[in-house]
């Protein structure tokens, strides 16, 4: 679609301390390039499932890298899906979480250390969501890393205390990136939904959102790049 959030000059902002909303950070030759390769990724070994959590499916597909995610644990292997090891995390999606953080806070030297070892892929079709919660399967409290790629959505950012206010809502669009960690880190949040036909056109996904979240899982001690 013509003229969308995307389309907006929007600046960088801070949603709560350690939590940090950069729009458009990614151009949109990048998208469509990102969302080729979420075409690959979905290809297998995994294919993109619904994770189960208390006996429901999320209404969310996820494929992952480098680990598998299921509530609540990683594994190298999809024990919940196909018994398939995960296609492994990208060097080159290190390179790309450390320049967003650095851009996120201004700190060199964290962001040059930062090596995010999973990525978490989900795809949302018109109606999908996710309700509120914290991203704390991992052992590294290192920051989470977040790209959005198609429609926006309205993106629910809390409190650490629980899933009510305060919180503030926000319009992912588009090629945003978003980062949290430092006293955000543990921040409860969650995707009210989907706003159908705003993907902009050139994204490379017409219908639908991909978000990516990156992080470090603190589980193995990876390769030094
Ligand atoms: C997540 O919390 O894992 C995904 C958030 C998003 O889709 O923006
Ligand atoms: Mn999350």
């Amino acid at each position: 679609m013509l003229f969308t959030d995307a389309d907006l000059p929007r600046s960088p902002e801070q949603v709560a301390p350690g939590a940090m909303w950069l729009p458009g950070w990614l151009t949109r030759d990048q998208q469509a390039w990102l969302a080729r390769q979420f075409h690959m990724w979905a290809a297998g070994p995994v294919p993109p499932r619904s994770a189960k959590v208390r006996r429901h499916e999320m209404s969310v597909t996820t494929v992952c890298l480098g680990w598998h995610w299921r509530p609540y644990a990683y594994s190298r292997d999809a024990v919940d899906v196909n018994g398939r090891r995960v296609l492994d995390f990208p060097d080159w999606m290190v390179r790309l979480g450390r320049r967003i953080l650095f851009d996120a806070t201004g700190d060199a030297q964290q962001a040059e250390t930062y090596t995010p070892d999973t990525a978490l892929v989900n795809f949302y079709d018109a109606t999908a969501k996710m309700g509120m919660h914290q991203d704390r399967d991992e052992i590294s409290r290192d920051p989470v890393v977040s790209l959005s790629i198609g429609d926006t959505c309205t993106f629910r950012f809390g409190n650490t205390e629980n899933r009510n206010r305060p919180y503030r809502d926000i319009a992912l669009a588009s090629g945003d990136a978003f980062v949290f960690g430092g006293e955000s880190r543990l921040a409860f949040h969650g995707v009210q939904r989907i706003h159908p036909g705003t993907a902009p056109d050139g994204c490379g996904l017409p219908q639908g959102r991909i978000n990516i979240t990156m992080r470090v899982t603190g589980l193995e001690t990876g390769q030094p790049l």
